[in-house]
């Protein structure tokens, strides 16, 4: 975590007109500078710099916030790297604030960026020299203009070209940067080879890796960089960098699958898409164009893998929306993509296609119908139990309310009870699952609650049985993010909610269900911005600090379990064998608490949660 006294000592120092400044043009006027909102279209200034308060604020849309908030909301930077940007400006030196046994990713070697930049300009040169490559291009219907926007070049078809720019070919830098490939042998080999090159720029329009594609016919069609300390497939988006200004511009943006498209689309004057790399679309790729613009559109190929790409694309939105953003979906007819269309029909038709591209609820629907028979009792029901599920996750209580009672109506039941059905709980309020926060949010304090126990929702008597409770629902949060399969284990009722860690435990619990896969890093920055960033953090840093087993990771989660259940059974028999007359009910009840206290006893683990629980101080 950033401290809190370095992020105010950076505030001091930067000047948040210069840092604006860097990206709108502002004019003065008066005390303060004012521009058009580069967070909505607009063609008179309502955007203002007050230097004086370091703050911007637009009154046509509202954005505001400090120098750090115009990085992330802007350039779409987390926010550390934003501070971490504004640091660099200011000569700071970021304290540092990880725990020294975390297994860091290596930093990025500073010279990793001008390793790859040589290598960008060097494939840039030799296209000039290849008829070839040319001919392809040309043939693919792009422009000089179009390939110098992406940057195109050709890697030549030699085992080691890339020696002729950089003398030492033996450097670890160029195996770092994934330019080149050791063999078992100890031989050294480029690894893009008579290829043309993509080149993939981060934010800040850095190359931080490539795609590299034969030409003509051959395997792979596409050749990736590996993931580097630059470069990580499942942040990056393929010409995202180039499209800023129009995805603004058009207030839109599009995703695709391929290189290609991005490039034919632009070539066609439609300059605000990008494209996933070769990956499937992720929580991160959909909060950081969503912190662009409010409208997204994916535009996928019309066959099967297309439609499964869609439909993922769209499990891995819901979380994310917020009301005033709209998710929308274009599947093209099956023989096209993006590409192709545009080639054939040029920019308007596929711009009339795009304004008919089906909002999320609408395909989300018509996805759900049409895998059952809404003829019959069972396919009615069917949709209900697809649709549960979905529903959970949609952040925008709006469109979530919205969706119900469609869904509601399709199947003929009232709202509450498909409410039940879905297992969703209408008054209460929303615990946000990893979603787009703004980061004004994340600023502010969170709201202090209230503790009460988890289980009884009773409010807590004193200090030491709040540890008891925490503890082990922190130690939940360590094992989920270790093996992130456990949470379809996990039953979510067993907590209360109002302890934030255990709403953080519901998100995750929640998240993880979808992610199984996600790694602790990318956990940690699904959840950056949202309410429960705090608690994550702490329970990773406290994670990398328990030097765990892999075995361990699962037993501890199962005894905390049977300890939790054990607390609540013997504190409702407690509670029954107080009272002095039992109802029938009651005292079946009790005879059930009996057998199930005895059973727990006989499990491996048991006990009051504290016992077996080691917990290490909290790094900070
Ligand atoms: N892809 C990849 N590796 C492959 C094939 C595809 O990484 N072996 C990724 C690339 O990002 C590619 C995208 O998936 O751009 C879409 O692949 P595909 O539809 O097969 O190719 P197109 O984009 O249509 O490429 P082209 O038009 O050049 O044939
Ligand atoms: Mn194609």
């Amino acid at each position: 975590m950033i401290p809190d006294s370095f992020k105010q000592d950076l505030l001091n120092r930067v000047d948040i007109v210069d840092v604006i400044e860097r990206y709108v043009p502002l004019k003065k006027t008066g005390a303060n500078f004012s521009a058009c909102c580069p967070f909505h279209s607009e063609k008179t200034p309502s955007f203002t710099v007050s230097p004086g308060k370091q703050f911007y604020h637009c009154f046509g849309c509202g954005a505001n916030g400090n120098a750090i908030s115009f990085l992330m909301e802007y350039q779409g930077m987390g926010y550390v790297e934003a501070v971490k940007d504004l640091a660099e400006d200011v000569g700071m030196k970021l304290p540092d604030f990880e725990p020294r046994n975390v297994q860091k990713k290596p930093d990025a070697d500073p010279d990793l960026y001008g390793v790859v930049e040589r290598a960008s300009q060097y494939f840039r040169e030799q296209l000039k020299d290849s008829p070839k490559a040319i001919e392809y291009l040309k043939g693919r219907g792009l422009s000089g203009k179009v390939a110098a926007r992406f940057g195109i070049g050709y890697a030549p078809d030699g085992w080691q070209s890339l020696q002729s720019v950089f003398p030492n070919y033996a450097d670890k830098a160029l195996k770092d940067a994934g330019l080149v490939i050791d063999n078992d042998e100890g031989r050294r080999y480029d690894r893009f080879r008579d290829r043309i090159m993509f080149p993939i720029l981060n934010q800040r329009g850095a190359v931080i890796g490539f795609g590299g594609r034969v030409i003509g016919d051959g395997e792979p069609k596409y050749l990736n960089s590996p993931e580097t300390p630059l470069f990580e497939k499942g942040r990056e988006l393929y010409g995202l960098s180039q499209a800023r200004l129009a995805i603004r511009d058009a207030g839109r943006v599009i995703v695709v699958e391929g290189y290609m498209d991005v490039v034919a689309l632009a070539q066609h004057g439609v300059e605000y898409a990008v494209a996933t790399l070769g990956t499937a679309t992720t929580p991160t790729h959909v909060s950081k164009l969503l912190r662009q613009t409010d409208e997204l559109v994916f535009c996928f190929d019309g066959d099967g893998a297309g439609r499964r790409a869609a439909w993922h694309a769209l499990e891995v939105s819901l979380p994310l929306i917020a009301d005033q953003k709209v998710v929308r979906f274009l599947l093209l007819p099956p023989e096209d993509d993006p590409d192709s269309f545009i080639r054939a029909h040029g920019r308007e038709a596929f711009e009339a296609m795009l304004l008919k591209a089906k909002p999320l609820s609408t395909f989300m629907l018509e996805g759900l119908k049409g895998r059952v028979d809404m003829e019959s009792v069972e396919g009615r029901s069917r949709l209900i139990h697809e649709a549960g599920p979905l529903l959970q996750k949609i952040a925008a209580p709006a469109m979530q309310l919205q969706l119900l009672k469609q869904i509601a109506e399709l199947s003929g039941i009232s709202q509450d009870e498909a409410a039940r059905l879905c297992g969703i709980r209408l008054s209460a309020p929303r615990h946000a699952l990893p979603s787009v926060a703004r980061p004004e949010e994340s600023f502010a304090r969170r709201p202090e609650v209230e503790q009460r126990s988890p289980l009884s929702g009773a409010r807590f008597r004193d200090k030491s049985s709040l540890l008891l409770e925490r503890k082990p629902i922190r130690k939940l949060l360590q094992c989920l993010i270790a093996k992130p399969v456990l949470a379809e284990d996990l039953p979510l009722d067993l907590f209360d909610e109002e302890l934030p860690e255990a709403r953080a435990l519901q998100a995750l619990t929640t998240f993880l269900r979808e992610q199984s896969e996600a790694s602790v890093a990318f956990v940690k920055e699904c959840f950056r911005n949202t309410l429960h960033e705090d608690v994550i953090q702490d329970a990773v840093m406290e994670l990398e600090a328990w030097r765990f087993q892999a075995e361990d990771v699962e037993a501890e989660f199962r005894s905390i379990l049977v300890s939790f259940e054990s607390v609540r059974v013997r504190a409702r028999l407690d509670e029954l064998t107080s009272r002095n007359e039992l109802s029938p009910d009651e005292k079946s009840e009790l005879t059930r608490l009996l057998q199930e206290q005895q059973a727990l006893k006989n499990q491996p683990v048991s006990g009051p949660p504290v016992v077996h629980l080691q917990v290490p101080p909290v790094t900070r």
